[in-house]
């Protein structure tokens, strides 16, 4: 009987985590939040989306003369797709007003943005330029609404 119950009360509580991680995962900001936290623990403050445009926008040559930017594989609009330099394969808008997947995983933020730092400017970012860029990305979606 005591079994029963506690098998009962088990399930409803496994499912209300899967409820709660199922809308937690597609819920943009709770993600993002997640990740400006992360970055003022590492020492990062004052977001400034102006800067984190800069940043996304920065071309860096490489030693071999070649020219890179964040926008070199997403474009200059976030709202709009991208296309990959060297796999030429479309990129979805990184806005998630129109990509509501993004900015939805801290892990594939951080896998992301650890990847393509080290592409285009041949070292990670830092807390703070992640933090900007992520703040410009997520006000481009505010000037969609
Ligand atoms: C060589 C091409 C390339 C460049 C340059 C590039 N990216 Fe990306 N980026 C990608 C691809 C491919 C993905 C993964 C596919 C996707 O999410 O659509 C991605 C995904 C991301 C994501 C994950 C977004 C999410 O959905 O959570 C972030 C954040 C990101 N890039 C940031 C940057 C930043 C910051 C820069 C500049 C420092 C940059 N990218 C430059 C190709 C690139």
């Amino acid at each position: 009987m005591v079994n029963v119950k506690i098998k009962k009360s088990s399930f409803w509580i496994g499912l209300c985590c899967c409820i709660w991680m199922a809308t937690g995962q597609t819920h943009a900001s709770d993600a993002s939040n997640a990740e400006f936290a992360q970055f003022s623990a590492q020492g990062a403050g004052n977001f400034s989306a102006a800067q984190g445009k800069t940043n996304w926008n920065t071309v860096v040559v490489s030693k071999e003369g070649e020219k890179r930017a964040c926008v070199t594989c997403h474009g200059t609009d976030p709202k709009k797709s991208g296309q990959h330099a060297t796999t030429q394969k479309t990129i979805e808008p990184m806005a998630s007003s129109v990509n509501p997947e993004r900015f939805t995983d801290v892990k594939k933020m951080e896998k992301w943005f650890k990847r393509n730092c080290e592409w285009r400017w041949f070292r990670e970012c830092t807390a703070q330029e992640k933090g900007d860029i992520l703040k410009y990305l997520m006000n481009a979606n505010q000037e969609t609404k």
